[in-house]
């Protein structure tokens, strides 16, 4: 795909991985329509964007609401005239207390965002994708799709169905030429590290994983994004970012 003039929605970009993904698109030439339920991390990126050179959008969204999913993909339409990338990237962790421990209702709200938002964002998308004869979604997933882990089983469990939600879009790209990927990174530093705990730090089972594994930096795991973006021939793809990969 050429990247320039294209029009990207980019869910969960009001930070971390999302922002470094958006910031690199618009970087390429991308018109980027930056969403968070996080309106105040959304408009930061916007204006990160927009210093740079960029052309970049925020639109509020809460990926839990299908009404909110819509009227996003909508209003991107509306705003560039059209949708060419979806990059699928909203996602939480439980916190503390760590599995299984975890509360009924963040149980809940665990699975309705991070697997419950990637299935209407590409519902939306693929709508508006089709017009404009085909396109790519990236979905974030998780290595924790394949290395269960123990102190937060739900994650793990949605990042797998991510994973396997990607891998069963792959008709759409014959069909509709929609190629449909997910990155699945290691630990990245963002703010999410520190909501495995008290969000002030990281939670105790995550303390010793980082001093033998250190993080990514988002960045990193923009340009893996990117390049599901650009491959013509990538669809269906599961790419782990490690460091060392
Ligand atoms: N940081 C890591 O170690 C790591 C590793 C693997 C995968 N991931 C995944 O990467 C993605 C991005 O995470 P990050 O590390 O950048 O964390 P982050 O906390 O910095 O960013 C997550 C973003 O998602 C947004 N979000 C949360 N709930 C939402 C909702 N209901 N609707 C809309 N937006 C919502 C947040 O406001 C935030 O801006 C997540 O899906 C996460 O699971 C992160």
């Amino acid at each position: 795909m050429e990247l320039s003039g294209k029009v990207a929605v980019d869910p969960g970009a009001g930070s971390g991985i999302g922002r470094a993904s958006a910031s690199l698109l618009a970087s390429k030439g991308v018109k980027v329509v930056v969403a968070d339920i996080d309106e105040d991390g959304g408009r930061e990126t916007v204006a990160t964007i927009v210093g740079q050179g960029g052309d970049a959008h925020f639109v509020f969204v809460d990926v839990t609401d299908p009404g909110s999913v819509t009227s996003l993909y909508a209003a991107a339409v509306e705003h560039y005239g059209g949708l060419d990338i979806s990059h699928n990237n909203a996602g939480i962790v439980a916190g503390n207390p760590p599995w299984p421990e975890t509360p009924m209702e963040r149980l809940m709200q665990l699975a309705m965002v991070n697997l419950g938002g990637v299935m209407p964002c590409t519902r939306a998308a693929v709508d508006h994708l089709r017009n404009r004869g085909g396109g790519a979604i990236v979905n974030t997933a998780s290595i924790a799709a394949q290395f269960p882990m123990a102190d937060d089983a739900a994650y793990s469990a949605t990042k797998a169905g991510v994973a396997m939600f990607t891998q069963a879009c792959a008709a759409l790209k014959d069909r509709d030429g929609i190629r449909v990927n997910a990155v699945l990174p290691g630990l990245v530093d963002t703010p999410i590290i520190n909501k495995t705990g008290d969000g002030t730090k990281p939670a105790d089972w995550l303390v010793a994983a980082l001093e033998v594994v250190p993080p990514l930096k988002p960045e990193e795991v923009a340009e893996a994004v990117l390049e599901l973006i650009v491959d013509d021939n990538a669809y269906s793809q599961l790419k782990p970012v490690m460091a060392g990969l």
